[in-house]
């Protein structure tokens, strides 16, 4: 990646003519599906500019209670956009139609029109789980008789291909817009796409520059884009697998929880509570050892395996684990 990005042949993307930029940007639109896509600085950008892009302020969109875009961006929809958010508590970050409509009011002069549905896949809190094409489709259906375009972040759409042996495009093909990263699993160092029809992206473009978006020789970045789409699509599985193997692990130690059943992809959510120690307390622990972690909230925790995470990485922070929590129970029962 840093010879391609070394060595890219660069122009001027704000005018358009950054030659990789433009190279990745038909790239991504051609693997989704899609007439056109967009590089932006970041997923926050990307879904940001999307949701711009399909609103007007004072409407209302639809989001899962714990979307990424509601929870984690800022709130930037609502500050930038005028926009108002409708949480929909799906199961495991999967919203059904039924759950929708239960969201939706009828026209009426008291109300804002709600005009978007979001969703995520994979779904970051709920650790990693994926929509398949049926239940996308089920959701694109409805939203279309109701009126509502359907925009997907997708920041790890590819995570949920794999997972389920299919072409991305089996996803893609039931929503409006969505945009994926190409930093995290795919591992460039900066960058994401939005990623609609013509007009749409055309409408994001503005956004995107209004956003301070807009880059110049930024060709050094989409380099190392196409090296992530080309190349690292096929690397998830082996996170899927140290994920695996991580949550098997973690739930053989007593006092923690987890579900490796429920672990599909490579984000793994578990719950220390039963140690009698906070998310926070615990996370600590691990750092002292190297092992980072994130917290949810109470006890709950997230861990992510990504690229330059091996098999004997995930040994190691399983060791740790384990003689945390053996020092835990012990502070506890004396
Ligand atoms: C589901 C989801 N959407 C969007 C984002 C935002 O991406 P970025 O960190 O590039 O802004 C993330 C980042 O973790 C994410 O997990």
């Amino acid at each position: 990646m840093l010879e391609a990005m070394r060595s890219a042949e660069v122009g001027d993307d704000v005018y358009g003519e950054d030659p990789t930029v433009n190279r990745l940007e038909e790239l991504a639109a051609k693997k989704m599906g899609k007439e056109s896509a967009l590089l932006t600085t970041s997923g926050t950008q990307a879904n940001l500019v999307s949701a711009l892009s399909q609103t007007r302020r004072g409407e209302e969109v639809i989001l899962e209670a714990e979307a990424h875009m509601y929870y984690y961006e800022v709130g930037a929809f609502s500050a930038v956009g005028g926009l108002i958010p409708r949480l929909v508590k799906g199961q495991r970050g999967v919203m059904t139609p039924q759950d929708i409509e239960s969201a939706l009011r009828p026209p009426n002069i008291h109300f804002p029109p709600t005009t978007l549905v979001c969703i995520e896949n994979t779904h970051n809190r709920a650790g990693g789980t994926v929509w398949t094409p049926t239940q996308t489709k089920a959701v694109f259906d409805f939203a279309h008789e109701r009126g509502l375009k359907v925009h997907m972040d997708g920041a790890r759409i590819f995570n949920a291909a794999v997972a389920q042996d299919i072409d991305v495009r089996k996803l893609t093909q039931y929503v409006d817009t969505m945009m994926f990263c190409l930093s995290k699993g795919l591992s460039a160092p900066i960058g994401s796409l939005a990623v609609g029809d013509r007009d749409f992206i055309a409408n994001a473009r503005r956004y995107r520059k209004m956003l301070g978006g807009g880059m110049r020789q930024a060709g050094v970045i989409a380099a190392a884009g196409i090296i992530a789409i080309e190349k690292m699509v096929d690397r998830l599985k082996d996170d899927h697998a140290n994920a695996q193997l991580l949550a098997k692990g973690l739930m053989s130690i007593e006092g923690i929880s987890v579900d490796p059943a429920q672990v599909q992809t490579n984000i793994i959510v578990y719950d220390v509570s039963g140690l009698g120690i906070d998310g926070g307390r615990w996370i600590a622990k691990l750092n002292e050892s190297g092992v980072k972690a994130g917290l949810l909230e109470g006890g709950r925790v997230r861990m992510v395996t990504h690229r330059g995470i091996e098999k004997d990485d995930i040994q190691y922070a399983l060791g740790v684990a384990e003689k945390a929590a053996e020092e835990t129970r012990k502070r506890k029962d004396s």
